[in-house]
């Protein structure tokens, strides 16, 4: 019979330890037992825990009940099942899961409350899956407006990412999956992922790029990480001593495990020395090696002992689900779709509103322009991609909540879409609705048959925006333009009919100057998960009052931005790196080794982040450069009245109370923001930056009171002379409002 061990971390043993524990802490309250199962172990089977046993596990200790460590990608939807040694699918039928709306679509919402049961959504289905661990959620900041993964991860501001991270962290192991907070750390950019160094200051570093892991990590638990491909300072994130051994386990108190990133490991005696767990995929380095190397004595077996600890803690932590248990069901599960159709309500921001929006009673005909309202967002984007039980389209969505007003729908898809780069050498493609290049004009009779509709309609929506391919791992954008004449093709739509709303289905954001002048209203859509449409069609025809707002600035021209207007990206050198090569037919002939021959050789990148902590917002409002749409900012279908704010300094926080009104005849919320500015400071600070925010639900006509709290921990700086964190003391003013270019009252504290 099959010996298991049930170690869980129960309340039960917890309390018989004795005080509050802090999250990592709890994790170590196995150690003992632990420690006798490692006395057990092998060498070989303790150095077999190290490495990946197929592309989606790394092995247990069959003979002594360890279960193997099951990952699944995250970080918005269980993917599908592959095949063991690789991603393509498994072709299996129940691992259809809930496509919940994309990173940045989940920060728009600024809740922490739908970012914890966005965690537990994600918890549950991974444990129907088998899962044990989420490679998820992505958490880096959004440097870059063309950023390949800006849409998996949250927010250009450390503090709004760090506490969706931190309830997202929380939400998922409440249900008894670990997460997997990734990537660990700056990791901003797609171009030369997995060569770049990213060369930055200390403070920097510590303000802006290490916040949000920090929060998952100390108060959140989160218990394993996912050192990044690039390097930071020199060294690679997954051989990193400063980011892996000094400050996540070191300052930070981390007991868990770190898996790198896939193909991320490059060292046997780097990763071992300098803090990595587990290599993900292949064994090149942390498998026979290790062993080669103790047998010579570079390495201790105390180290190995060290490293299957940690990753122990986490088995043992998280409940093992047998085989013939998992998969019996399908992985989506009602009420997380229902958890996915409430992110997606809140995430959509109203940029723009010149009355046009809700649709109103008197319109019988809509005209829906453009092939973003068709396209299906669950999939490509290479990892982060779901297979969705069902996804409702945009226009799905506005065609049944039509249907049921009596309001007639056409469509044409106005342009052609893009279909990105694609592996291998490119097949022509026959699909007269794909674009060859991402800046084909519009072309004539797409373009003349949607005017037609425009001009028969009451009404049109106009949807345009990205898609997987442009915007997704691998590579970042050339600019944030948008794509195969969609603007031409707005122009001639608001020339028909000026009754427009343009809606921009995308993950980061696009320039929409052109939009702009040709639409009335505008709508931020996101790529908004199973439900997406739902939430869509119910904010343009006036059911809920949208009430998003923008974790990232949208600037008007990508020159505006501030690593753009500095000349740090794109890197100077380029080339340098696997991913970019992959593409080519020539390399994908090679054996590994020859692909590595030529990676050596080619000039290694550097991103330099001479901008620092000028990042997003931080960088418009220093610089006094006016963005298209601020970050922070969304309208609403009502207007909100803020009373004036009062705060007052304790020694641990700040408190600020100011009151908020619906002014209007229909529920809305609202989040309301709170900026620390330091009009007296002698330290360098950017103009302002968020320190609190809270999402507000108000009847027509309601006053609600809001105290919003801010720890004084969070209004330190890291003081570079003395390497530590600092409080400058002295005058700081209090700006509350509705974005951050919406200030609607100020108030000054002395701390
Ligand atoms: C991505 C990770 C992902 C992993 C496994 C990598 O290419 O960077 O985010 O979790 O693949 O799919």
């Amino acid at each position: 019979m099959k010996k298991t061990f049930i170690l869980i971390a129960s309340a039960a043993v917890l309390a018989s330890c004795g005080g509050p524990r802090s999250p990592q802490d709890k994790l170590t309250i196995n150690d003992k037992k632990i420690d006798a199962i490692i006395a057990q172990m092998t060498l070989e089977e303790k150095v077999n825990m190290l490495h990946s046993k197929t592309n989606m596990s790394s092995a247990g200790v069959e003979r002594l009940g360890i279960a193997d460590m099951n990952y699944a990608d995250g970080p918005f939807g269980i993917r599908e099942e592959g095949v063991p040694n690789g991603f393509q699918s498994a072709g299996w039928t129940l691992d259809s899961a809930t496509y919940f709306p994309t990173g940045s679509a989940l920060a728009a919402t600024w809740s922490e409350e739908l970012a914890y049961k966005y965690g537990t959504g994600m918890g549950k289905e991974a444990r129907l899956r088998g899962k044990d661990v989420i490679l998820g959620p992505a958490v880096n900041i959004q440097r870059l407006p063309v950023g390949g993964r800006t849409y998996e991860y949250l927010s250009e501001d450390p503090i709004l990412s760090a506490a969706i991270a931190m309830e997202y962290t929380k939400g998922c192991q409440d249900q008894g999956t670990a997460v997997c907070i990734k990537h660990f750390a700056v990791n901003n950019q797609e171009s030369n992922r997995s060569s770049v160094d990213a060369q930055l200051d200390e403070r920097t570093l510590r303000e802006i790029y290490l916040k949000p892991f920090e929060r998952a990590v100390v108060e959140g638990g989160a218990m394993s990480v996912m050192p990044a491909y690039n390097k930071v300072n020199g060294a690679y994130c997954s051989e990193n001593e400063h980011l892996l051994n000094e400050i996540l386990r070191g300052e930070w108190g981390f007991k868990g495990f770190t898996v790198s990133d896939w193909g991320g490991t490059h060292s046997t005696m780097g990763a071992m020395l300098h803090g990595l767990n587990v290599q993900m995929t292949g064994s090149n380095y942390l498998g026979q090696p290790v062993i080669d190397s103790i047998a010579t004595g570079a390495l201790t077996e105390d180290l190995v002992d060290e490293k299957v600890r940690q990753i122990l803690r986490v088995r043992y932590a998280i409940e093992a689900i047998p085989a013939d248990v998992a998969n019996t069901v399908m992985t989506s599960q009602p009420e997380s779709r229902q958890i996915a159709l409430e992110v997606a309500e809140r995430s959509i921001v109203l940029l723009k509103n010149e009355g046009v929006l809700p649709i109103g009673k008197e319109v019988k005909k809509i005209a829906v322009i453009g092939q973003n309202a068709v396209l299906k967002t669950q999939s490509g984007g290479m990892g982060a991609g779901v297979k969705a039980l069902y996804e409702i389209t945009p226009l799905q969505g506005i065609q049944k909540r039509a249907a049921e007003a009596g309001v007639e729908v056409c469509y044409a898809p106005g342009y052609k879409n893009f279909p990105g780069r694609r592996w291998g050498p490119a097949a022509a493609s026959t699909n007269p609705l794909e674009a060859a290049a991402i800046n084909e004009s519009a072309d004539p009779k797409l373009l003349a048959e949607a005017v037609a509709l425009a001009k028969e309609a009451d009404f049109v929506l106009f949807v345009g925006g990205t898609n997987k391919n442009i915007e997704t791992e691998g590579s970042d954008r050339k600019d944030i333009k948008l794509p195969c004449g969609q603007e031409e093709l707005v122009q001639a739509l608001y020339a028909a009919n000026q009754n427009l709303a343009t809606v921009i289905i995308s993950g980061g954001p696009t320039d929409l100057q052109v939009v702009d002048a040709n639409s009335p209203a505008i709508v931020q859509g996101w790529w908004n998960g199973t439900e997406g449409g739902t939430a869509l069609a119910e904010v343009l025809f006036g059911d809920i009052a949208p009430s998003g707002k923008l974790p990232m600035t949208f600037p008007k021209q990508l020159e505006d931005s501030p690593a753009f207007a500095l000349g740090n990206f794109p890197d100077k050198t380029q080339g340098g790196d696997l991913f970019s090569l992959m593409y080519r037919p020539d390399v994908l002939k090679m054996s590994r080794e020859e692909r590595q021959k030529l990676i050596d050789a080619l000039p290694k990148p550097v991103s330099k982040y001479t901008e620092r902590f000028y990042v997003g917002y931080r960088w418009f409002d220093t610089q006094a450069i006016e963005p298209m749409y601020a970050f922070g900012h969304g309208l609403s279908y009502v207007n909100f009245a803020y009373g004036e704010a009062s705060a007052s300094a304790g020694k641990d926080a700040v408190k600020v109370t100011f009151t908020v009104k619906n002014e209007g005849a229909m529920p809305a919320e609202e989040v309301a923001q709170l900026y620390v500015s330091r009009p007296e400071a002698t330290v360098e600070w950017p103009a302002k930056e968020l320190k609190a925010f809270q999402r507000i639900s108000l009847a027509a006509g309601e006053t609600k009171t809001v105290t919003l709290t801010v720890p004084v921990k969070d209004l330190r700086y890291w003081n570079e002379a003395v390497n530590a964190w600092d409080l400058e003391h002295g005058k700081l003013q209090i700006l509350v409002g509705a974005a951050s270019n919406d200030i609607r009252s100020t108030v000054e504290v002395n701390i």
